[in-house]
C-alpha cells in the first residue's frame, strides 16, 4: 500500500517507505514475517493533510462543522456498511501484525463497529436533548453541542482499531475534522478501510497519514492550528507532542495513558474466583491491556496457596500462533519487549524475587512465557514500572494500608480489582478505593468495557474521559442561546 488520504484524495506516494514486519512466523523456525510497506511522509504531507483539515473545518463556519446531525450520521452509517464487508481482511491484520488472538481480534473488529452504532445513537438522544429548553431566573437557554475543531489523533499499537475508532468516531460525530497518524504496528489494517473513509466523508473531514511520530506530529503541532490533540498511549510522548504547541490554553487534552492496575485480594476471598479473575487480567493479551493487572496484592493468610495455584494456571496457558485453537499467549509485536520484560526479571531476582513459576521467563526470539514474581517489594522496578508485558509481580500484605498507601504514592489511577465477601469490611474499603482510581471492579479483574462505562483515570492515567456516552462530550463544548422574558 502506497497511498495515504489527505483531502479527499488517496494519494499516491513514491518516496521513502518503511517495512510493516510481524513477529509471527508461521513455520517452526522464527523468522520474522515482511508483511508490507507504508509510505515515510515528510513533514510537506504532515501539513498539507492539516492545512485539508483546516479547511474543513474553517474556524467552524466550513462543512463539516455546519452539516446537518442526520447527514453526519448518514456519512458514519455509509462507512460503517463498507467497513463490516472488510472483517475478515481486518481480522487477518489484526493476528499478523500485533500478534491478537482470532478469538480477541474477531471481538476487537465486533466491539468497534457495535462501538459506532452506539456511538450513533447517543448522538442522536443528545440532539434530541438539545431541542429541549431550560429556565433560569428568567432566562431561557436552548443548549447544545458544538465541535472543538482540528484534531489530531494518535493511535496505539494494542487496539489498533477499537481504541482508533474511540477517538475518531466521537471526534468526527461531533463535527471536528481530523488528522490521523496510526501506530507503528496495527498500520495496514487500515488500508481495507482508505478508501471507505475516501468515499464517506466530505474532503479534508478525515486526513490519514504515515510516518514517524515526531516528524509528522511536531510540525503539526507547532502551527498552533491543532484544537486537540487525541491520543492513547503513554504520558512522555504525550507531553512531549503537546509541548509543541505554541499557545496551550487553546489546545484542549484527550489522552488514555498508562496504569499499573493492582488486585488487592483479602483473606476472606474466594480463591478459586480471584485466581481465575487474575489470571485472566494479567495475561490476556499478553498483558499487553492498559486496564491489565498489573501488580497483585495478597494477604499474607493466602498468599501462599494463591502463589501455588496461579502459578499453575499460568504454566497451563497454551502458547501458540493467534489462529490456533485455545491459545491465550501469542508472540509480542515489540521486538524489544522480550529483553525489556527479561530486565524487569533480572532486577527483581537481584533484589531478592523468585521466578515461583516453572516456565516463568522462558524465552524465544519473540517471545517470553509469563514470570510471576513473588515476593516483590519497593525497590524492584516491577513495583513501578507499567510492564506492559507478561510478568506478574505479587506482593503479600499483613494491613489493607499497605496497598492504600501504595496506591496513593503511585503515578497512575485508573483501576483498582478487590476481592473479598465481608460486605463491612469491603463497603468503607471501596469508599476509599473510589478516591484513589476511577474504577473499582468488585471480585472481577480491570477492564474497559462495558464502552457505556466512562474509561478514565486520574494522575498519569488519563485526560478526559472516553465511553459511548462521555466522549461524545470529550470533543465537544456546550453552547448555547439565551432569551429573556418578555
Ligand atoms: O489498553 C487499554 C485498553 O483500553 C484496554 O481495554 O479492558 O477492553 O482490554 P480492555
Amino acid at each position: 500500500q502506497q497511498t495515504y488520504l489527505v483531502d479527499g484524495e488517496l494519494r499516491e506516494w513514491s518516496g521513502a517507505t518503511s517495512e510493516v514486519t510481524s513477529t509471527i512466523s508461521s513455520t517452526k523456525v522464527y523468522k520474522p514475517t515482511l508483511l508490507g510497506t507504508i509510505p515515510t511522509l515528510t513533514e510537506k504531507e504532515a501539513l498539507e493533510a492539516l492545512e485539508a483539515a483546516n479547511k474543513a473545518y474553517d474556524r467552524g463556519q466550513g462543512l463539516w462543522p455546519t452539516t446537518k446531525v442526520e447527514d453526519r450520521i448518514n456519512c458514519m452509517e455509509k462507512f460503517t456498511a463498507q467497513m463490516k464487508t472488510k472483517r475478515a481482511e481486518i481480522v487477518k491484520f489484526l493476528m499478523w501484525e500485533i500478534g491478537k488472538s482470532l478469538t480477541d481480534s474477531e471481538k476487537e473488529f465486533d466491539r468497534t463497529v457495535d462501538y459506532i452504532y452506539d456511538s450513533i445513537e447517543e448522538y442522536k438522544q443528545m440532539d434530541r436533548d438539545s431541542a429541549k429548553f431550560e429556565k433560569h431566573s428568567g432566562v431561557h437557554a436552548h443548549i447544545r453541542r458544538g465541535p472543538l475543531g482540528v484534531v489530531l489523533c494518535l493511535a496505539p499499537y494494542n487496539y489498533p482499531l477499537n481504541e482508533t475508532f474511540a477517538l475518531l468516531i466521537p471526534a468526527l460525530l461531533m463535527g471536528n475534522t481530523v488528522v490521523f497518524k496510526p501506530a507503528k504496528q496495527g498500520v495496514l489494517l487500515l488500508s481495507p478501510l482508505l478508501e471507505a473513509f475516501q468515499n464517506s466523508f466530505p474532503a479534508g473531514v478525515v486526513n490519514i497519514i504515515y510516518g514517524r511520530g515526531r516528524t509528522l506530529a511536531t510540525p503539526i503541532m507547532k502551527t498552533g492550528k491543532v484544537d486537540v490533540l487525541a491520543l492513547i498511549g503513554n504520558s512522555k510522548s504525550a507531553n512531549a507532542i503537546q509541548e509543541n504547541h505554541p499557545n496551550k490554553n487553546r489546545l484542549r487534552l484527550v489522552f488514555g495513558l498508562e496504569a499499573k492496575n493492582p488486585a488487592i485480594v483479602l483473606p476472606d476471598a474466594d480463591l478459586d474466583l480471584a485466581i481465575n479473575e487474575c489470571l485472566a487480567g494479567a495475561t490476556s493479551f499478553n498483558g499487553q491491556r492498559c486496564t491489565a493487572l498489573k501488580i497483585l496484592y495478597v494477604h499474607e493468610n493466602v498468599v501462599e496457596e494463591f502463589n501455588k495455584r496461579f502459578s499453575e494456571k499460568v504454566d497451563a496457558l497454551k502458547f501458540g500462533n493467534p489462529w490456533e485453537e485455545n491459545v491465550k499467549l501469542t508472540p509480542l509485536p515489540e521486538p524489544g519487549k522480550p529483553a525489556y520484560i527479561q530486565e524487569l526479571i533480572d532486577d527483581a531476582k537481584e533484589k531478592g524475587a523468585k521466578i515461583i513459576n516453572k516456565k516463568g521467563g522462558l524465552t524465544s526470539e519473540n517471545y517470553i512465557f509469563p514470570a510471576v514474581l513473588y515476593p516483590v517489594n519497593k525497590k524492584m522496578r516491577v513495583f513501578h514500572e507499567e510492564q506492559f508485558g507478561p510478568v506478574t509481580p505479587i506482593v503479600s500484605f499483613k494491613n489493607i494500608n499497605e496497598p492504600l498507601d501504595d496506591m496513593a504514592a503511585s503515578n497512575y489511577g485508573q483501576q483498582v480489582s478487590v476481592f473479598g465477601s465481608d460486605v463491612a469490611i469491603l463497603a468503607p474499603l471501596i469508599d476509599r478505593l473510589v478516591n484513589l482510581v476511577c474504577r473499582v471492579n468488585l471480585n472481577s479483574s480491570c477492564q474497559r468495557g462495558p464502552d457505556v462505562y466512562p474509561f478514565t483515570g486520574r494522575k498519569d492515567s488519563a485526560v478526559a474521559t472516553l465511553s459511548v456516552h462521555d466522549a461524545l462530550r470529550s470533543f465537544s463544548i456546550r453552547t448555547f442561546v439565551a432569551s429573556k422574558d418578555t
